[in-house]
């Protein structure tokens, strides 16, 4: 039998590494939605330019300098670890590229197949380190290339965003999965409606605080 690249010895299909967009106003439960679907990892990296998430249950390192962060990640790497990065401000971008790059070589194995752990890497306020307009000016970047390729090295992307309209398309275009929140600017409400179909524009205007329209794919589910 020739074993597909995503499929164990036994045939089993091993889960894609997913990219997951969450969008809405400020206050409307896009961190708290993070948290919850990040509770269980075991090997999760939080980039996080506010501070918020240093706090959250779990989280097995605190780092401000990327030197340490690395070192930290080759000490850890075969254990598990819930790290928080906090970067310097005004070096969001610069930082983030420098991480998404030693995550790649780090997950060389998974890529080579010679290991399946995936790592989720979470991005908080995303349109501070991956701006709209990045992927043109740098076409190297290293976050746009896990947008692309990252799933090849079993590299999970979560970004988060008050303002999807500032954030690169790059990454919009493509998530496998969006949580779109309550907006509270025209401009991104036009991004939400654009992706979900013009039908949703009434429903995204109208949603509260922790409501959402979820969209994977061809399916949409609106909780509210
Ligand atoms: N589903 C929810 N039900 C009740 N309270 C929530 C819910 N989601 C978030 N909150 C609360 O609302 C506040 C803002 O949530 P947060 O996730 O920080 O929002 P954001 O990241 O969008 O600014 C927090 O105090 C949080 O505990
Ligand atoms: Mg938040």
């Amino acid at each position: 039998m020739v074993k597909r690249k995503n499929q164990t010895k036994s045939g089993a299909i091993i889960r894609q590494a997913q990219r997951v967009g969450i969008f809405g106003a400020s206050g409307c439960g896009k961190t708290t939605k993070a948290r919850e679907l990040t509770a269980n990892l075991s090997r999760l990296i939080y980039f996080d330019p506010l501070a918020e998430l240093a706090t959250s249950a779990g989280i097995t390192g605190v780092f401000s300098s990327i030197d340490r962060l690395k070192i930290a990640f080759k000490r850890d790497f075969c254990k598990g670890f819930r790290f928080d990065f906090i970067p310097t401000f005004g070096n969001e971008i610069k930082e983030l590229n420098e991480l998404c790059y030693f995550l790649l070589e780090l997950q060389g194995g998974y890529k080579a197949g010679t290991h399946q752990g995936q790592i989720t890497l979470f991005v908080d306020e995303l349109d501070i380190a991956f701006p709209s307009g990045i992927t043109q000016r740098d076409p190297q970047n290293g976050f746009a290339y896990l947008c692309r390729r990252g799933r090849h090295y079993g590299i999970n992307l979560i970004g988060i965003s008050q303002r999807p309209h500032q954030v690169d398309i790059c990454f919009r275009g493509n998530c496998s999965g969006v949580y779109w929140f309550r907006h509270a600017e025209p401009s991104d409400i036009d991004v939400a409606a654009r992706a979900l179909g013009k039908e949703y524009r009434e429903t995204l205007r109208n949603l509260g605080n922790y409501q959402y329209i979820y969209k994977s794919g061809g399916q949409t589910l609106t909780h509210l």
